[in-house]
């Protein structure tokens, strides 16, 4: 075993480490990166939990699963008839598996062309800091030990475990057995009706599945604004989706090819329901495991997530933390923001992360997008706002798509017609949202959108539209 010297050691290479990594070598820094996340052949596979079993392979099955239902019939309105349709679950499953190895093997690039270091294995503290900084030592296959005065932690998350139902990835499911189903299952079950169960339950629904969801809380999609949670829930529901709202699960147990959930529906009846698989996707918890925080006395909270201010600095000199480990929101570019934050801050520079205007987007069909406020939220804060939405149904574009569902919603200040919040469902909102946190970072108002030329026919009108709904002048509806 040797020891290296760098300026700054980055523990994990999801989008907050590798990001990080990157950032902090563009800014002159001796940078090395530890990730431990093995391909099937043992080699490394940096990009986290995204790359390998989160936002990357999810929404490739969620366009192959699209295709393969709009081949079935959304097609034949647009005049292609699609005859002996079939569908070749290996080569989803395989192209998938292509699609995030190009990942791994770009970031692998990426810290070549940036010159960062990367150590292939598991990364503890292996105690106090010394004059050197603090030592970092690698596992296997890396076996080293790693000094630096800096390090960010970015240890991502894991899938949460039922109590009494650990993932046995054949029958329970994590997000990561739930993209790698190898036969379609009949009848699907999903634990949770988030952002997982969702994307999950509808790649599987899209592909045959008859997927029962159910979900503890009373209300469906409570993050999300209510009237676009609404709207979801008529659709999901008019595409097959079986969504149950506050089930109390009770006993869950496994037979040679089947799943059993007991629970109680929302009426307090005693329920119980045979799966062919059962996905579990109940949240995430932070990931800690093995990293020694107690040989250096790096403080968690609460919950298990490391401590942090608002400027991600942990309790001890020079050790930060980003992304899903710490507190805030679990998504990709969150986890981003704080990794170029944190590389800006150590060189002393200002590094920024707006928490107001991270978006969030479900990938379900139609999308969900938003940033900002929910009028519930303003309506419990006591903020005066004006509404604004536009239906889809009337934007060109939408009708020579052929998918017309949902809308855009704008909610801005009474006052100052600042916006406040903007919430999408309908196609491509993952895109559509951009503008609208643009617009929210430059603290545009609802008028300023209004007046902006937005190019014709194109969903982003329905954007333009919904901002002039705000002062009650659609020119289109
Ligand atoms: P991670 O991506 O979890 O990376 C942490 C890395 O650290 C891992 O490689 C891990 O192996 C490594 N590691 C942990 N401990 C050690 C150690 N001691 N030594 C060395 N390495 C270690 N977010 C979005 O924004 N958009 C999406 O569409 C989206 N889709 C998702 C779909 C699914 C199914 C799931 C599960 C998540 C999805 N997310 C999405 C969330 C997103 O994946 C996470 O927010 C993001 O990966 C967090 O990044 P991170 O860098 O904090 O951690
Ligand atoms: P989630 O927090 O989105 O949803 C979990 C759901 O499970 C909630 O509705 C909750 O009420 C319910 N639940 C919790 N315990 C339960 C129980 N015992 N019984 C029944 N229902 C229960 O978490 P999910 O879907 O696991 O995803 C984790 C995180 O990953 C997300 O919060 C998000 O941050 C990230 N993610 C982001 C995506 C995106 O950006 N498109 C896609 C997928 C995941």
């Amino acid at each position: 075993m040797s020891t290296k010297q760098f300026d700054v050691v980055v523990i994990g290479a999801g989008p907050g480490g590798y990001i990080a990594a990157i950032r902090a070598a563009q800014l002159g820094f001796s940078v090395a990166c530890v990730d431990a996340w093995e391909n099937a052949k043992g080699g490394p596979a940096p990009g986290g939990t995204c790359t390998n079993v989160g936002c990357i392979p999810s929404k490739a099955l969620l366009q192959s699963s699209e295709h393969y239902e709009h081949a079935g019939h959304a097609f034949k309105e647009h005049g292609i008839d699609v005859a002996g349709l079939s569908l070749n679950l290996g080569q989803m499953i395989k192209r998938k598996d292509t699609v995030v190895k190009q990942n791994n093997d770009g970031i692998l690039f990426l810290f070549k062309k940036n010159k960062v270091s990367f150590f292939h294995g598991r990364a503890s503290f292996g105690g106090a800091a010394t004059a050197d900084g603090y030592p970092i030592v690698v596992s296997a296959p890396a076996n080293e030990t790693i000094n630096a005065k800096q390090v960010i932690i970015a240890t991502g998350s894991n899938a949460r475990e039922l109590p009494g139902a650990p993932f046995d990835e054949k029958l329970i499911l994590s997000n990561t057995g739930a993209l790698n189903i190898d036969a379609v299952p009949a009848k699907l079950g999903v634990i949770g009706a988030g952002v997982i169960g969702l994307e999950m339950g509808s790649v599987w629904r899209r592909l045959g599945s008859e997927v029962t969801v159910l979900e503890g809380l009373p209300v469906f999609l409570g993050a999300v604004d209510e009237q676009i949670a609404k709207e979801a829930g008529k659709l999901f529901a008019k595409q097959g989706l079986s969504i149950n709202l506050g089930c109390k699960i009770g006993k869950i147990s496994t037979g040679k090819n089947n799943v059993t959930v007991e629970y109680e529906n929302a009426k307090g009846e005693a329920q119980s329901a045979v799966f062919d698989k059962l996905i579990v996707s109940i949240g995430r918890t932070p990931n800690t495991n093995g990293l020694g925080a107690d040989k250096v006395g790096l403080q968690l909270d609460e919950r298990g997530f490391v401590a942090v201010d608002g400027d991600c600095k942990t309790n001890l000199p020079g050790v930060w933390a980003v992304g899903d480990v710490v507190r805030g929101p679990m998504l990709a570019h969150k986890a981003e923001e704080e990794g170029v934050a944190v590389a800006e801050r150590i060189a002393g520079q200002h590094g920024h992360t707006n928490f107001n205007t991270i978006p969030w987007v479900i990938y379900t069909s139609p999308e969900i997008a938003w940033v900002g406020k929910t009028e519930q939220q303003l309506k419990a804060e006591g903020v005066a706002y004006k509404a604004g939405t536009f239906p889809f149904l009337a934007n060109g574009r939408a009708r020579a798509l052929g998918d017309t569902s949902g809308m855009v919603k704008f909610l801005a200040d009474a006052t100052t017609d600042e916006i406040l919040g903007v919430h999408i469902i309908g196609p491509m909102a993952s895109e559509l949202i951009s503008e609208a946190v643009v617009a929210m970072e430059f603290k545009a108002s609802a008028e300023d959108i209004a007046r902006i030329c937005h190019a014709h026919p194109s969903l982003s009108e329905a954007t333009k539209e919904a901002a002039l709904a705000v002062d009650k002048r659609t020119l289109n509806f």
